[in-house]
């Protein structure tokens, strides 16, 4: 297995912009370089090779992305088929999809046709996140150039008619969950569907439709023409391939950049960012995979592979790879309390659970970062967290829960020790604010 990534293993090789973003540009970096033989070793052929790649989709969730092909009808009903593009983009710390649209937007496109083809779809759209303005015209632009190159479109050079339709969001978090995707491309309120059906079997305007993160389907073309194996080599069994990871917070150079996955946490950090902001005994926790995944402390992760399978050993996860790196100078009370309000904010308010239960833990949160808190509410918060987890529609409620079991599991004693701190200066005749 190879543990570093060499530069001619590299798919995005413009990430930074550094070169031109356009059509010939992406052609003298080796992309739409034989699409139409790809295409035509056949559907099954292609599946086959995703699925060799063991590509895990990069939206989040981590499911292997040919095997979610492969539930697409072989044969329509009558029905038509839909590839959707999930750009919405909206986890918080994640910033690398559009580097992939408004850098290497040909990477995109050019995935679009393949999978398109290999789930028998004449129609894609990509759904882009509402701030993503520039990103949506610089993408725009390359499916013209794409247009007018006839690489798709009707009667395209690579022998399978498609057309590609960007659709601009209107900035909601809960629009990148992917049914609630569907009903905002649909024109109705961005509101996640109960599941079954699934959208392989009823998606967009009810007809078979897939949906997938701009990275998982960019990296396609890439693993076809230099082989699944290849893909497959990097990484660890069940977590292969490279991966676009984004760094923020107290890291020397915050950054999104293209690694091998699986590489330790401490190796990550000191090749591409610059090591931890004041030194290494500096570091208090992190986020590994997006504001919805629970912190792991500095001694747990420092040594830990970044993929999917360490990080949920550590009952975390790698989630869409936005590390977010907290040194010891964050009240980590707060920083969780402030992810909490996040999702209460972004709750579409369907299930009780959720939409109670993240107001609720917020409110709590926000008390005990000051430390105007009992010490059994710690245990009542947590409970409360169990009582949304996994009893919702969508994974929204997952998503606010998970921080504050995190916050509970690796900090409580930080949280009583504010409370302690709270009540030992409280003057005279001041009360606690009773639980809510
Ligand atoms: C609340 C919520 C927000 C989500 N936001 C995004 C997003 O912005 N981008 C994305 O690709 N996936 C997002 N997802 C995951 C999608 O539902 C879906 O799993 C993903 O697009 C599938 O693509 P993949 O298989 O290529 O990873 C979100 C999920 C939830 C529950
Ligand atoms: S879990 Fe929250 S965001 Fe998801 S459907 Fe229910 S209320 Fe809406």
């Amino acid at each position: 297995m190879t543990a570093f990534l060499d530069d001619k293993d590299r798919i995005f090789t413009n990430i930074y912009g550094l070169h031109d973003w356009g059509l010939e540009g992406a052609m003298k970096r080796g992309h739409w370089d034989g699409t139409k033989g790809i295409i035509e070793k056949g559907r099954d052929w292609i599946i086959d090779e995703m699925k060799a790649s063991g590509l895990r989709g990069r939206g989040g969730a981590g499911f292997p992305t040919g095997l979610k092909w492969s539930f697409m009808p072989k044969e329509s009903d009558g029905r038509p088929s839909y590839l959707v593009i999930n750009a919405d983009e909206s986890e918080p710390g994640t910033c690398k999809d559009r580097e992939i649209m408004r850098h290497d937007p040909h990477t995109l496109i050019e995935g679009c046709l393949i999978a398109g083809f290999a789930m028998n779809a004449h129609t894609c759209y990509i759904y882009i996140r509402g701030e993503y303005i520039r990103e949506r015209e610089r993408l725009q632009a390359a499916i013209d150039q794409a247009y007018e190159a006839k690489l798709i479109g009707k009667n395209n050079k690579n022998g399978w008619d498609y057309d590609i339709y960007v659709h601009h969001g209107a900035g909601a978090y809960i629009c990148g969950e992917e049914t609630a995707l569907l009903e905002s491309l649909e024109g109705k309120k961005g509101q996640p569907r109960l599941k079954p059906p699934f959208p392989a079997n009823v998606g967009l305007y009810g007809c078979p439709t897939t949906v997938n993160n701009v990275e998982s389907i960019a990296v396609a073309p890439t693993i076809l023409r230099r082989g699944g194996a290849w893909f497959a080599g990097f990484g660890r069994p069940n977590n292969t391939g490279t991966k676009l990871f984004c760094v923020s917070g107290h890291v020397n150079q915050p950054a999104t950049f293209e690694e091998a996955m699986s590489i330790p946490f401490k190796e990550l950090i000191d090749k591409h960012c610059g090591g931890i902001r004041g030194g290494w005994d500096n570091l208090l926790a992190v986020i590994p995979g997006g504001s919805s995944v629970p912190c792991v402390p500095a001694e747990e992760i420092i040594n830990t592979p970044m993929d999917f399978d360490a990080l949920r050993e550590l009952k975390s996860g790698l989630g869409t790879a936005a590390v977010i790196v907290m040194d010891k100078s964050t009240d980590i009370i707060r920083a969780i309390a402030r992810i909490s309000y996040f999702y209460k904010h972004e709750s579409c308010g369907q299930c009780t659970p959720c939409r109670e239960g993240t107001g609720w833990m917020w409110r709590v949160l926000e008390r005990m970062a000051k430390g105007e808190a009992h010490k059994r509410e710690i245990d009542m918060l947590l409970d409360v967290t169990y009582q949304v987890e996994g009893h919702t529609i969508c994974a929204l409620g997952d998503a606010a829960a998970w921080p504050v079991q995190g916050l509970i599991r690796h900090f409580r004693q930080e949280i009583e020790e504010r409370i302690d701190s709270y009540s030992y200066n409280a003057k005279p005749g001041e009360t606690l604010i009773a639980a809510e």
